[in-house]
């Protein structure tokens, strides 16, 4: 193992920047070279590589989005783009291959793998969405943001006695939602792993106001369906004044937390230390604080459990 490289892929997500750091200055660290690849799968198949040293990752560490930048890649996703970028590793002398994205990310890594590239992946989406970790890289600082969010809109709600739908991501996974409707002290979380009656919700704000609460926030995971049309569904059917608020791409912006910055930098080390070990086809998660990595076949085929228990916490607290 003598020449890594290194790339971001799929949505961004804050603290995918120290990840890269972690893996440049891991690997230098360790006497290997490092290439940087621009956009993606997209920028590998055009042969946007760098070399990066020690200061091609300076003051990083704290900054949102990621400066290898990002992309969404279909030409990847037939064999004979996954050729031509296996290729191009090849021509650079590039040995193996660290990628921080999501699941569809980790899909291709698993397939450029069976072309001849060592790949490691780390997790970096902030919907939280992959089953082998307790946590991504990203999702604490988009919760973050997303509270912030729902603390401001309380207060108008409050002044208005309104009631405030709040969309936030996350398509097929509603740990946003569920989180940020625990921490923001939501009336109710709508999310795509539970079931969900309108008119149910409904009742439940009635009686909410019933016992005298000044506002009801319900905290949507977009996978749902849209605030616009709950919001607009609770007015019909309460007869109380109700705002739709959709957070869209804030969510993904912003410094990363503390939290993540610790998370990015302590997998981002792992990767090099797997590929220095001889390892391949692993990605990288942390399970009760543990960094700890896993086949990434295996990764995949694992199946979400959603947290019943934070679910029904966050419902008897809103009482
Ligand atoms: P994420 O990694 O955040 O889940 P996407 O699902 O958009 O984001 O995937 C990012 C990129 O990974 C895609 O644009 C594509 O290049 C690659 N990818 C996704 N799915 C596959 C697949 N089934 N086969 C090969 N490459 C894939
Ligand atoms: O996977 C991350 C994510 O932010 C999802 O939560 C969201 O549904 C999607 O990406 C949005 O993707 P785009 O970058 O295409 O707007």
């Amino acid at each position: 193992m003598k020449k890594i490289a290194v790339l971001t892929s799929g949505g961004d997500a804050p603290g995918m920047n120290a990840a890269v750091r972690a893996v440049v200055r891991m690997a230098l660290h360790n006497g290997l070279e490092v290439m940087g690849i621009k956009r993606g799968y997209a920028g590998l198949i055009n042969g946007e590589l760098f070399k990066m040293d020690r200061s091609s990752v300076s003051d990083i560490i704290q900054r949102g989005g990621t400066i290898l930048r990002t992309a969404r890649c279909e030409e990847f996703k037939q064999e004979e783009g996954r050729k031509k970028a296996a290729n191009i590793l090849k021509a650079y002398g590039v040995d193996a291959l660290v990628v921080v994205g999501g699941d569809g990310s980790f899909t291709g890594a698993k397939l450029i793998s069976k072309l001849g590239v060592k790949t490691i992946g780390l997790p970096g989406t902030i919907d939280n969405d992959l089953a082998y970790t307790d946590y991504t890289i990203g999702f604490d600082t988009a919760l973050n943001t997303v509270i912030d969010a729902v603390n401001k809109l309380r207060d108008t709600s409050t002044s208005h006695e309104r009631v405030s739908v709040v969309e936030v991501m996350g398509r097929h996974c509603g740990d946003l939602a569920l989180y940020a409707g625990l921490a923001g002290g939501a009336e109710a979380i709508v999310v795509p792993e539970k079931g969900f009656d309108k008119d149910e919700l409904c009742k439940t704000i009635l009686e909410g106001k019933a016992k005298g609460k000044m506002h009801n926030l319900i905290l949507l995971a977009e996978g749902v369906g849209g605030a616009d049309e709950l919001a607009k569904h609770i007015e019909e059917v309460t007869s109380l004044e109700t705002r739709a608020t959709i957070l869209g791409h804030i969510q993904r912006g912003g410094s990363p937390s503390a939290s993540d910055i610790v998370l990015a930098s302590r997998m981002g080390a792992r990767a090099v230390e797997l590929l220095l070990e001889g390892k391949t086809c692993r990605v990288v998660g942390i399970k009760n604080n543990e960094i700890m990595d896993m086949d990434i076949d295996e990764a995949l085929a694992m199946e979400r459990k959603f947290d019943n228990e934070l679910y029904d916490i966050a419902a008897a607290l809103s009482y």
